[in-house]
Order: C-alpha cells, then sequence, then structure tokens
C-alpha cells in the first residue's frame, strides 16, 4: 500500500508528533511526514521534528495581518507537497473556514475531551469540575465549527480520586498517543473515507466513533 503523506502543524511540546514519528520509525505506520509547520520558533516540537530528519517551517502567526493571510502563508507551504492529510497536533491557532475548505476531508485534529463535551481550551478542568467519572480524547476531522468535525476514534480514560488538571491530562496524553497514530494509519489503509460528507468506516458510515480500550480497537462490527 502507497506511503501516506504527511504536514503536521504544532504549536507546542509536540508529544503527538513524537507518537507519529516513533509510529512511522518502528513500521507501525506507513507514512512519511513531509514538513512540520510551527507557529511558534519556541515549540518544542521542532526539535522533535529535527531530531527525526523532519523539515521544519515557522510560520508565526503575529508576523501576520489576520488570519486569512496567517492560512494562505501555510498553504502556501503545503500545498507543494500535495500531503495526503495536514495532521494538527497541538496547534493552537483557530483555523480560517478557508483553510478548512481548502483542506476538506484530509484535515485531522485531536482534542483532549469526549467530544462533542467540553470543545476549545481547558478540558481537564471541566471535566474534574463536573465531577465526571469518564474523561478522555478524540481524534477527529475538522470542519468550520471548533472541536465539531466527524469523529474518528476515541479513548475513554477514567478520572481519579485526587486528580487534578495535570494528573489527568497526563494520564489523558497517554492515550492520545495511541490514538492519532492510529486513526492515520487507518485512514492509510483506505478504512476510513468520506462520500459526500459523511465517514465511513469500511463499508458503514461511522455513525458513532471507533473506540480504543484496553489496548484494542473496537470497531463497529464490535459494537
Ligand atoms: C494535546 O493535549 C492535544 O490534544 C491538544 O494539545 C495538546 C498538545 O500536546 N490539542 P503535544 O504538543 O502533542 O504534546
Amino acid at each position: 500500500m502507497k506511503k501516506l503523506s504527511l504536514v503536521v502543524l504544532i504549536s507546542g511540546s509536540g508529544s503527538n508528533l513524537q507518537a507519529i514519528i516513533d509510529a512511522i520509525q518502528s513500521g507501525e505506520l506507513n507514512a512519511e511526514i513531509r514538513l512540520v509547520i510551527s507557529n511558534r520558533a519556541d515549540a518544542g516540537g521542532l526539535q522533535r521534528a529535527e531530531k527525526a530528519g523532519i523539515e521544519t517551517r515557522v510560520i508565526d502567526h503575529k508576523h501576520y495581518p489576520d488570519r486569512e493571510s496567517f492560512d494562505r502563508a501555510m498553504i502556501a507551504e503545503i500545498d507543494p507537497l500535495q500531503p495526503d492529510l495536514v495532521i494538527l497536533a497541538g496547534f493552537m491557532r483557530i483555523l480560517s473556514p478557508a483553510f478548512i475548505e481548502h483542506f476538506e476531508h484530509r484535515l485531522l485534529n485531536i482534542h483532549p475531551s469526549l467530544l462533542p463535551r467540553y470543545k476549545g481550551l481547558n478540558t481537564h478542568q471541566q471535566a474534574i469540575d463536573n465531577s465526571d467519572a469518564i474523561h478522555g480524547a478524540s481524534v477527529h476531522f475538522v470542519n468550520v465549527e471548533l472541536d465539531s468535525g466527524p469523529l474518528v476514534i476515541q479513548a475513554e480514560v477514567p478520572v481519579l480520586p485526587g486528580d487534578d488538571a495535570k494528573t489527568l491530562a497526563a494520564r489523558v496524553l497517554e492515550q492520545e498517543h495511541r490514538i492519532y497514530p492510529l486513526a492515520i494509519k487507518l485512514y492509510g489503509e483506505g478504512k476510513l473515507h468520506f462520500d459526500n460528507n459523511t465517514l465511513f468506516y469500511e463499508d458503514q458510515p461511522l455513525v458513532r466513533p471507533l473506540r480504543w480500550k484496553d489496548g484494542q480497537l473496537i470497531t463497529p462490527e464490535h459494537v
């Protein structure tokens, strides 16, 4: 099967980027990261990319007068590479509808909550404040509404007595590192595709997201 070509967008430490790099290096994921773009020059993920021999660019949003021109600059870097997927991995900028529509059905994000619960920021604190027993992470395709596109896969994480936002975030992050490379792999294997605006897993519309539970993929036929 063809090697999947990826561009990854980051703003921070890049631990999800690292999980994707590791999955590629171990042979688990048949993909190549063509470019890592960061909107911050101090993003730790840039070093991770360089260490793995991946090309990097810093496109600082502060150098652009508005969101649209910043997004156009990113499109200008990404388009010549013709990636199969554009991967948002801790990219902390809201994208313009023009950017999202340009990469429609090719733009993936990871979000630290069980969407549709807790869109936006501070998800871990919200889960604790609401005394949720279960929290988690979601991989989804991006559409123009924030944190709302078609869900691919979720992993649940228990909220433990004594958890604070930091301990809970660390436990969620471990699951993020499992489900993000997995979602990309499933796409690369041709198991995920869109027909019009409906996301399919193999030949079934994915009405509920796939789940990662106890180290196993739970697919629709198992539900
Ligand atoms: C992750 O929690 C991700 O879900 C969120 O931002 C964080 C990024 O972490 N969107 P990292 O940069 O991948 O370590």
